[in-house]
């Protein structure tokens, strides 16, 4: 690993004076595999954090708090094992992603988990992370909250959230609509915490784009679901290596809320994705409710499918991803030297 790659963040659990939490220290790179409903399970999670990056999971892929226990469970203590036991001296954080829409019933019980098992992220979507806050920060985690505007960010700076992960346009899933450019520099002009951005981010160049937009970590979804690990189908992997950008498209009409979606999954289950008619519900991320079970038989995927070319595990994505981004890095070294700017 080049010096390029010693992401010296600050470190996790240390509190700055305002009370936030900072991101985690010297992850080999600054990425999550982001939260994936019926995608990210255990083993994604562990060989994500096993390999250097941040592994993820929604509390919505356990059907039931039993379930949830024994996810949480396996997770801490795998990840308890390797330590020490890999090139690395630790594996990277975990973090669950928790629904705190009023649609998830299930959200007190999961925070007791959350506070028994203590994953060092907890990440809030789909509503305001203050019903989380206080549980989390008594044991020193960190929030951070998943937003799709700006008018989310600035509610969830000001509900108290550590850091925000800003989903840009072409993002698989529900997907913002602003650039990356505008969104983190808007974002930095209210908030000064760790910014994660989200979106259409695939390789390495994208890894060090976004940080010299000025992000302090990825977010990173459609890359990781054609992993060897990942909970997703094989013809749903395999659709995501097949295909390309003119294949998506986004539409709010499968779950309420504006969301990215392969066309030809969209065909397979009997729906015309030039004309899918009007949104059938609340937004949530649900595979419970027709039409076509939404998340179980239509597939989603973010613009970052274009560049990935096969199934692959975990480990072999992110040394990828490294090569990639330590390319990416000596490239901006070499362009900006001799203009009195330091990249590194
Ligand atoms: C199949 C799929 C399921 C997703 N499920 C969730 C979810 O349950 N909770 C959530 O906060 N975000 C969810 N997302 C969004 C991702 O966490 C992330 O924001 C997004 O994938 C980033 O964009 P990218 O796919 O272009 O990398 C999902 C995305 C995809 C592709």
């Amino acid at each position: 690993m080049g010096d390029a790659l010693n992401h010296e963040l600050p470190s996790h659990g240390v509190q700055r004076s305002d009370g936030r939490s900072q991101l985690p220290p010297s992850l080999r790179l600054p990425v999550f595999a982001a939260p994936m409903f019926l995608v990210s399970g255990v083993d994604l999670v562990v060989a994500a954090c096993q390999a250097g990056v941040v592994g993820s999971f929604p509390t919505t892929n356990c059907r039931t708090v039993g379930d949830l226990d024994v996810w949480m469970g396996s997770i801490s203590d795998s990840l308890a094992a390797a330590a020490g036991k890999t090139a690395r001296e630790a594996p990277a954080p975990w973090a669950v992603n928790l629904i705190t829409h009023s649609s998830n019933a299930r959200l007190a019980e999961d925070l007791k988990l959350v506070a028994e098992y203590r994953p060092p992220i907890v990440i809030t979507a789909l509503g305001s992370p203050r019903p989380v806050i206080e549980v989390v920060k008594s044991y020193g985690g960190m929030v951070i909250a998943d937003v799709v505007n700006l008018a989310l960010a600035r509610k969830a700076a000001d509900a108290g959230a550590d850091g925000l992960a800003c989903i840009a346009a072409g993002a698989g899933g529900h997907t913002g609509q602003l650039s990356p450019f505008a969104f983190i520099a808007t974002v930095r002009e209210f908030f000064d915490g760790p910014i994660v951005v989200g979106g259409a981010i695939s390789n390495g160049a994208g890894i060090a784009g976004a940080i010299a937009a000025g992000a302090d970590a990825i977010y990173m979804g459609t890359r990781f679901i054609p992993s060897r690990e990942s909970l997703a189908p094989e013809a749903y992997k395999q659709m995501i290596v097949d295909h390309g950008t003119g294949d998506l498209v986004v539409s709010d009409a499968i779950t309420g809320t504006a969301a990215s979606w392969l066309r030809p999954s969209l065909v397979a289950n009997g729906l015309d994705p030039d004309d899918l008619g009007r949104p059938s519900g609340e937004r949530n991320y649900d595979s419970s409710q027709s039409p076509a079970k939404r998340w179980k038989d239509t597939w989603a995927a973010g613009q970052g499918l274009q560049t990935i070319r096969a199934i692959q595990p975990v480990a072999e994505i992110v040394a990828e991803l490294e090569q990639q981004y330590e390319a990416a890095v000596d490239r901006f070294g070499s362009l900006t030297a001799g203009r009195g700017i330091d990249p590194r």
